[in-house]
């Protein structure tokens, strides 16, 4: 049994205490937030788990083997490399950290302490997302020509990184994930339209050898919520709609 300890329990992080609880061969012992409202929340749904502002007592926690970081981006390295230290294997919710060389350090630590240390690409693991990796290693939608994605929203709002940080992650990830190359060349433009806070719409192209061209849309000020991703190749194409009840993914 893995004992795992949340750190962050705001709105993303029930979903993590739900989810490790409910499979077998885990069990959260402690839940770890700086608000009290959300630990109140916390204990009265899991009173059999122990609740703390003090995310260091989960860290010196021994029967605790995983941490799982739930926390604002802007927290993830530091909090990451104190739970490496600490001995824990270590989830981290996307994006791992908000630089390229922060990711690098948490990697080499994870690699000298022999930890496990694994960020939430959440998308990955979706049977859509895995089918769409098929029909692409298959060569059933022949050369590929474009990857286009649109993934819009009203909020939530991110007040430490910008909606690329925030919304374009997962667009990389499963990009990352279904093709076998790597753009060449990557361009993006943003713009915040409320004063004091980040980039609220962002536009992203990746270019790679031969005709493959890929766009990101992302936006946290739309009227409406939409996740399609185009992907069209020479022969086929699919529609991957990660809102549709069902028929998820279209050739
Ligand atoms: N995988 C997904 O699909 C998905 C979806 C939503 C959010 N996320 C990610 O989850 C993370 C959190 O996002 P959110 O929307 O839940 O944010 P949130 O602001 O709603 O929640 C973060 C919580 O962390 C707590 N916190 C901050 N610092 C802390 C510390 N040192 N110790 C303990 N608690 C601390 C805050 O009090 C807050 O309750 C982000 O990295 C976000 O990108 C992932």
């Amino acid at each position: 049994m893995i004992g795992v300890g949340v750190i962050g329990y705001g709105y993303w992080g029930p979903n993590l205490v739900r989810n490790f609880n409910d499979v077998p061969g885990s069990r959260v012992v402690a839940v770890s937030d700086l608000r009290a409202e959300r630990l109140v929340q916390a204990r009265n749904r899991y009173p059999a788990t122990k609740v703390t502002e003090d995310a260091r007592e989960i860290l010196a926690d021994s029967s605790i083997d995983a941490v799982v970081i739930a926390t604002p981006v802007s927290t993830h390295f530091n909090l990451a490399m104190q739970a490496l230290h600490a001995g824990k294997h270590v989830l981290v919710e996307k994006p791992l950290a908000p630089t390229s060389e922060q990711c690098e350090r948490l990697i080499e630590e994870a690699w000298r302490c022999k930890r496990v240390l694994m960020v939430d690409h959440t998308f990955v693991y979706s049977g859509a997302v895995r089918k769409i990796k098929e029909l692409v290693r298959e060569g059933r939608l022949g050369e590929l020509y474009y990857y286009d994605s649109v993934r819009v929203n009203l909020g939530l709002f991110q007040h430490d990184v910008s909606v690329l940080w925030d919304l374009a992650v997962h667009d990389l990830a499963i990009m990352d994930y279904v093709l076998d190359s790597r753009p060449f060349e990557v361009s993006a433009v943003g713009m915040a339209h409320v004063p004091g806070q980040p980039k609220d719409v962002a536009y992203v192209n990746c270019f790679f050898d031969g005709h493959l061209i890929a766009h990101f849309h992302v936006n946290w000020l739309a009227p409406v919520k939409i996740r399609r991703t185009l992907i069209g190749g020479a022969r086929e194409m699919v529609v991957y709609d990660d809102l549709q009840p069902s028929e998820v993914v279209k050739v």
